[in-house]
């Protein structure tokens, strides 16, 4: 078959633009992060997870989660929880804050989450997953979508039942990630379990798990005839990986280049989160960014040591005068960094 990671496709209506997908990740899926992706080439980006529970309570910080750049659609916007009405509560207004796609996580392994019987645990419950799905699909006119683990323990086949399913109940895409919740992130994932997928449903399928180069994208869409793939650990502070996976990028970054996204990212950190929240949000990026042999491990070490954020910065430009110039040139190239954020919808806030 011929695979081309360049080409458009749909998720029920909404055009993307790319066969990348840049992957939800709790803590680290910020709009920085997204929109990095997406210069780098990812055609779909996606929130981290977001608390229905912590919507329905007008939680701040989950609410914060629904905070949207006028520049990132598409955007898919995850929410986990194990109530079909308080999930459909939860997708209006992720919908009504802007996201293009809601999608529901059957995958989350963390005890916290699945101890309330969602992510992971949904996996084995189908008569409760296929009640989410599509309670959330009549909620909102947004297309929805799911992204599953392949079930609870090692060997588990439960995705490859419930899938199906969750397509009829109106699940518009399936994201798997083939590994069990007990496997965390050991192992590999095993996209044969992918492939079974795609010939099941009708729907497309995105494939999650171990893609870390273009070869490997190229081959596990050959191999499952997935729509698209999915990049998660490997985007942790190496954008250009992206990059050479969409084909966009076919060097190793230079210190400054490093540097100088690592500033941008800082920046756009801070802008989002305020100076408090990104000191401590910040540090484990500077081991993702400066670690892979680009400084020396101490350096990383004295960063993270450092009570603010400017005092990084200072730092950062002392091991790399040229990044500042790099990153003047990075802010001339993307108008898109003139950024907006769309307003949170006023019935969020009046709890109505
Ligand atoms: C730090 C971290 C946080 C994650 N958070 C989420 C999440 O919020 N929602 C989700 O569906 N998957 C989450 N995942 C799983 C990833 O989306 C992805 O499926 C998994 O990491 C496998 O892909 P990879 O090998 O490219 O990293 C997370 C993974 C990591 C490493």
């Amino acid at each position: 078959m011929q695979v081309n990671l360049e080409s458009s496709w749909q998720i029920g209506p909404v055009e993307i633009p790319s066969r990348i997908v840049l992957a939800p990740m709790a803590g680290v899926s910020v709009q920085a992060f997204r929109r990095q992706g997406r210069r780098y080439g990812a055609g779909l980006v996606c929130s981290e997870m977001v608390s229905c529970a912590g919507l329905r309570h007008r939680n701040e910080r989950t609410l914060g989660y629904l905070r949207i750049g006028s520049d990132e659609s598409p955007l898919a916007v995850q929410i986990f929880g194990s109530d079909p009405e308080t999930m459909a509560e939860a997708a209006r207004m992720v919908e009504a804050a802007g996201a293009d796609i809601v999608d529901i996580n059957f995958g989350c392994p963390v005890g916290k989450v699945t101890k309330t019987g969602a992510g992971a645990t949904l996996l084995e419950d189908p008569k409760r997953a296929v009640a989410i799905v599509g309670a959330v699909a009549d909620a909102v006119e947004t297309p929805v979508t799911v992204k599953m683990r392949r079930g609870l323990g090692n060997g588990s086949r439960a995705a490859l039942e419930l899938g199906p399913r969750l397509a009829d109940a109106g699940a518009a895409a399936l994201t798997l990630h083939p590994r069990s919740a007990k496997q965390m992130y050991t192992g590999t994932a095993d996209h044969g379990l992918t492939a079974e997928l795609v010939e099941r449903v009708d729907v497309p399928v995105i494939a999650s798990g171990d893609i870390t180069s273009r070869g490997r994208a190229l081959d596990v869409l050959e191999q499952t005839g997935a729509a698209a793939v999915m990049v998660g650990r490997a985007a942790q502070g190496d954008p250009w990986t992206v990059g050479e996976i969409a084909g966009l990028v076919h060097e190793r970054p230079s210190r400054e280049e490093v540097v100088a996204e690592l500033l941008l990212f800082m920046h756009d950190t801070v802008e989002e989160m305020g100076e408090e929240r990104a000191t401590g949000f910040l540090k484990k990026f500077y081991g993702w960014y400066l670690g892979r042999g680009r400084f020396p491990k101490p350096f990383k070490q004295e960063l993270v040591r450092l009570a603010t954020v400017a005092e990084v910065e200072e730092r950062l430009l002392a091991a790399a005068p040229g990044a500042g110039g790099h990153l003047e040139r990075l802010r001339a190239e993307t108008p898109s960094l003139e950024h907006t954020t769309l307003d949170l919808p006023v019935s969020i806030y009046a709890g109505g």
